[in-house]
């Protein structure tokens, strides 16, 4: 019938293949031959029944994101649901891979649902910063009850074929040929004869909700979505599939679609979905794969144990090496305490736990690294140390392992060069807690392998980390752009911001915690150690240190923690730090409104972006927002530091860097020859030719 969409019969029984790859999206070239078939089986009457299946690797994976912020082709989805609905004789969607979004939407336009076991079925849109806008807020609850499709809406995390069974999403559950189960299944209920009722008349549950109990639930999402509007847009619209009409219901659904579908918010949300996807493409793409099946992690501290547990989890058997047996038996103990947490906490079964724990070797013989395809390096961040192990790993090393290190700062040209195979170095810089934490920086080195990079990139997915492939400097991306957000903090203090004033500025603007918060729970002496070995200075944070406030941990830093709180109480006593502070550098007080404070850290930290893409350090402007997202906690909700300047205008960023510089002279304000390109032309492309 089209490329896309094939009609073929068995029997009575109509089945209707969406064939769009890669996700079966309902792109506009499958909604048009879609509504028509359906307008074709229902008025013919040598079919009893319907069946929609998915050719490829998955059931419609949702709307074609690509098509959003465009003028929207007719047929809509919801046109093509209302016909499917209204249809008589039953409709079967049969469901394997993923049912997302808009593919959930047009199942839930199906009299039934049957599923392949392993299939995973959810409304996502909340993290494109959308709701759903193919009614799944107005039929959702009528299948599994309005708490449960907030939690479902809300969070966006698809359910398992089992657990919708169980819930009322679908009505029965395969294992095998899906296909001719579901011809069987609509068959039988054909034979068995109707009444069909369609998804949007079944009002049963919705009577059951007691709405003080959801509008609880509703408000504490709210309270999480930290100024996202999606979430909140979410729990209006299961709210209204309760108390409106269902065609009611159904507009206002539309009608906030519609809203945030234009809302910078989603815009931002969007962008990052693809850049995540793009980040990971790398050039050559017939660059064969080295075979990664063990790994050996060195260091069994913080990083090494949790990079160890990342990498188990992802299924690989890893060898942990330390210095000595006690070093390891420490090292192990924490880690099956962190898995013992999970199991606690719900997360995580016994069995699995079990499975895991099984998965580590530990070691202190460098000999025993010998068969290992990948060997991670997490000692201490020195480079005569690191030096000393890479010799080592040179001597023990099988031919094509790949040898990475995890530094946070360090030259890793100078690491490879300490090999006689550089080639085979790279590094893999994981954020804390490495089991937890998405991001991941894979640095090139200057001689690394292009099947080395593209091995790591790979791997990164099957431990479902997000990469970022960057070059050597100092820090990297991350880390060197939060060297150029944390420039100003402490003059911001001795201007006359507290710091509560400055990290409640970084909160409204939807980061996680602010900067000082942040300080307080890494550990001020961290920072202090790295300045005093660069023979840097900072006259707040090293003054703290030196009175032994090293952040929560000592129960004192930028705040107070009382009795072991993690809660910031601000401390008169600080701030009386920071006005004597000011008087001995003669800085003049005044009060500085949240508005400066995110300009004065966040331009810079813009600014030093452009420097990166500049340099060629990152390849895309894209990939810095994948870093910062990912691996900081920059608010989704803004789409990454890269994009929000582009919201924000370049020119008022480099107006306002200017007007800095000219006061203080701080190369930090010196703004970037990209950044006033950007400011001309709207677009971080290096060069006119878009390369
Ligand atoms: N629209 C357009 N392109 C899509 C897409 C979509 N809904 N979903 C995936 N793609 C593209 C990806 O960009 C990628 O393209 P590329 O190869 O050119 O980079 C390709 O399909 C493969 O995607 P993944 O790399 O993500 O493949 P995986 O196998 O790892 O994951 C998936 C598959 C779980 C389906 C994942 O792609 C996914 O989560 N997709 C988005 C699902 C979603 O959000 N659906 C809701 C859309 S909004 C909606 O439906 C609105 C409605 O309510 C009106």
């Amino acid at each position: 019938m089209s490329d896309f969409l094939k009609l073929s019969r068995d029997g009575d029984v109509a089945i209707v293949t969406i064939d769009n790859p890669p996700v079966n999206a309902l792109s506009f070239h499958v909604r048009a031959p879609l509504m028509q078939a359906l307008g074709a089986l229902r008025d013919d009457a040598s079919v009893a029944a319907i069946v929609i299946a998915c050719a490829g690797r998955t059931f419609v994976a949702g709307a074609d994101i690509t098509e959003f912020g465009k003028p929207m082709q007719q047929p809509e989805l919801r046109a093509i649901v209302a016909v499917l609905e209204a249809i008589a004789k039953p409709t079967v969607a049969a469901i394997h891979g993923t049912a997302l979004g808009g593919g959930l939407e047009l199942a839930l336009g199906c009299h039934f649902r049957v599923a392949d076991v392993g299939a995973k079925l959810g409304l996502p849109e909340v993290k494109l910063g959308l709701l759903p806008g193919g009614g799944g807020t107005a039929r959702l609850p009528r299948l599994v009850g309005a708490l449960k499709a907030l939690r479902m809406i809300g969070s966006g995390t698809p359910i398992g074929a089992d657990e919708a069974h169980a819930v009322g999403l679908v009505d029965a559950v395969f294992a095998g040929d899906l296909a001719t189960h579901a011809v069987n299944f609509a068959r039988e209920i054909a034979r068995k004869g109707g009444p069909f009722t369609p998804v949007r008349d079944r009002n049963d549950l919705l009577g059951e909700t007691e709405l003080a109990a959801f509008d609880a639930e509703a408000a504490d999402l709210a309270r999480k979505a930290r100024g996202l509007e999606a979430p909140v847009a979410c729990a209006q619209a299961v709210r209204n599939a309760v108390t409106l009409p269902f065609d009611q219901a159904l507009a206002a659904e539309r009608a906030l679609f519609v809203k945030l579908v234009a809302s910078n918010q989603s815009r931002a949300q969007r962008h990052l979905f693809f850049a995540e996807r793009e980040a990971a493409k790398l050039p050559g793409k017939d660059v064969i794969k080295r075979r990664i099946a063990s790994v050996g992690v060195i260091g069994a501290g913080t990083m090494g144990g949790g990079i160890a547990m990342a990498f188990a989890n992802g299924g690989f058997p890893v060898i942990l090496l330390e210095t000595s047996q006690e070093a390891l038996r420490r090292g192990l103990a924490t880690i099956e305490k962190n898995y013992a947490v999970s199991v606690t906490r719900g997360s995580l079964s016994e069995d699995a736990k079990r499975q895991r724990l099984a998965q580590f070797k530990g070691s202190t013989d460098y000999a025993d690294l010998a068969d290992c395809d990948l060997i991670v390096e997490a000692a201490f961040e020195d480079m005569a140390v690191k030096k000393e192990i890479f010799g080592k790993l040179d001597a023990v090393a099988k031919p094509g392992a790949i040898l990475a290190t995890n530094t946070s700062y360090l030259d890793i040209d100078e690491i490879a060069a300490s090999t006689s195979r550089s080639r085979d170095v790279l590094g893999l810089h994981f954020f804390s807690p490495a089991n937890v934490m998405k991001l991941l920086e894979i640095v090139r080195a200057e001689k690394t392998a292009p099947d080395a990079l593209v091995t790591s990139v790979d791997l990164a997915r099957r431990i479902g980390k997000v990469a970022v492939v960057v070059g050597v400097c100092h820090g990297f991306v991350g880390n060197r752009m939060l060297a150029a957000r944390g420039a100003e903090s402490e003059a911001l203090l001795l201007e006359g911001a507290t710091p509560s004033q400055v990290d409640k500025a970084f909160t409204d603007f939807g980061w996680p915690m602010g900067p000082f918060q942040m300080g307080d729970l890494a550990g001020l002496d961290i920072g202090w150690r790295n300045r005093k070995a660069r023979g840097l200075t900072a006259a707040i944070a090293d003054t703290l240190c030196e009175q032994g406030r090293f952040g929560q941990k000592t129960g004192r830093g930028f705040y107070l923690y009382e009795n072991g709180s993690r809660t910031p109480v601000p401390d008169p006593e600080v701030e009386a730090l920071i006005r004597a502070k000011a008087v001995e550098k003669g800085v003049a007080q005044r009060a500085i409104g949240a508005e400066e404070i995110i300009e004065r850290t966040l331009y810079p930290l813009v600014n030093e972006g452009a420097k990166i893409l500049e340099e060629k350090i990152a390849a895309r402007a894209s990939d810095i927002d994948v870093v910062w997202v990912n691996g900081y906690g920059f608010p989704v909700g803004k789409g990454g530091p890269m994009f929000w300047a582009g919201l924000e205008g370049a020119a008022r960023i480099v107006e306002r860097l200017e007007h800095w510089y000219r006061q203080t002279g701080k190369d930090v304000f010196k703004p970037a020859p990209l950044l006033r390109r950007m400011a001309e032309t709207g677009s971080w492309e290096t060069d006119a030719t878009g390369g």
